[in-house]
């Protein structure tokens, strides 16, 4: 994540995400499907509690299906629209134009029974980077647009893309901050490669995802690296890796770093598989017991 999150910065996103707001119809939310919890914004719910939305699970490819069927049951019992999408190949979005018409529905059709032409839908798409917000501008504008976001002192004129004749999307999506001062958020976040490896130790963020495929995805640990169980000594894991691997320093000993970079680069790039990182019970079992 190129962003810095100062206090400061977390104001300007939310007032840039704000000013916009005025301008729509409709909020597109962003999430990555590996992690529908961790990669949303922490105040999404307030900064965009009077407009309609349209939750989108992306990167669904990646993510394991099973999992990304309960977070959808799991949103939709919240009263959100939601659907799975995958950007990058284009999957899902005619849904997302009938879904973003659909919620839109009653208040152009009061606006028709008051005489006005019906207009193109107003959307805005919102996220945390790296969660795929230009890749969806561009699919659904069928062209190479949004390069980047808000950048500071960047100025330029918002400029309305059009979707087909039925929506119109701002160019520029609202960059909003992850929930990263929860250390599990910042872990997990680092695991996909949502935020860069340069802000968290690459060997910390390695343990984590050992453990993590050692507790959910076993089978998939032994498949790719002969691993059947990650005991309490994740250097046991390392070193396993590292001599089946051939990550290894000059002496012959294993480099931990060599590791570290072939398992989170394998992790990502899909050799373990379609990969969830949490489920909605894990949202359960963490708010037991806490205060009420
Ligand atoms: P942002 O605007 O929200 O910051 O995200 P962006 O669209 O730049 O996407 C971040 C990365 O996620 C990109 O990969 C993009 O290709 C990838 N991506 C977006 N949507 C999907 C999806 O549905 N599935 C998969 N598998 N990947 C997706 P990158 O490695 O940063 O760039 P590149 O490899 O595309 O050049």
């Amino acid at each position: 994540m190129a962003i810095q999150w100062f206090p400061g910065h977390m104001a300007k996103a939310r007032r840039q995400v704000t000013e916009k707001l005025k301008l729509i119809d409709v909020v597109i939310e962003l999430i990555d499907a590996r992690l529908p919890a961790s990669s949303r914004n922490p105040m999404i719910d307030e900064i965009i509690s009077h407009k309609p939305r349209l939750m989108l699970l992306n990167k669904a490819d990646l993510a394991d299906d099973k999992v990304t069927k309960e977070w959808i049951a799991y949103f939709e019992a919240q009263g959100h629209k939601v659907l799975a999408i995958d950007a990058q190949s284009g999957k899902g979005m005619k849904e997302i134009i009938n879904a973003c018409q659909e919620l839109v529905k009653e208040k152009f059709d009061k606006m028709r029974a008051k005489g006005i032409k019906p207009r193109a839908v107003r959307a805005l798409i919102v996220g945390i980077p790296n969660v795929g917000k230009s890749t969806l501008i561009n699919k659904l504008a069928k062209k190479n647009i949004a390069q980047t976001g808000d950048r500071p002192g960047v100025t330029k004129a918002q400029q309305w893309i059009k979707v087909g004749k039925e929506i119109e999307l701002l160019d520029t999506p609202g960059i909003l901050w992850p929930k990263f001062e929860d250390e599990l958020v910042g872990l997990r976040l680092a695991t996909t490669g949502a935020i860069k490896d340069s802000i968290m130790n690459l060997q910390d963020i390695t343990v984590y995802a050992l453990r993590f495929l050692g507790e959910r995805y076993p089978k998939r640990l032994e498949e790719r690296y002969g691993i059947t169980a990650i005991t309490d000594d994740i250097v046991e894991a390392f070193d396993a890796i590292g001599k089946l691997r051939g990550c290894l320093m000059g002496g012959g000993d294993v480099d931990y770093d060599k590791v570290s970079d072939l398992v989170l680069r394998e992790l990502r790039g899909g050799r373990l598989g379609r990969l969830t990182f949490e489920r909605p019970i894990d949202l359960e079992v963490s708010t037991e017991g806490a205060p009420e």
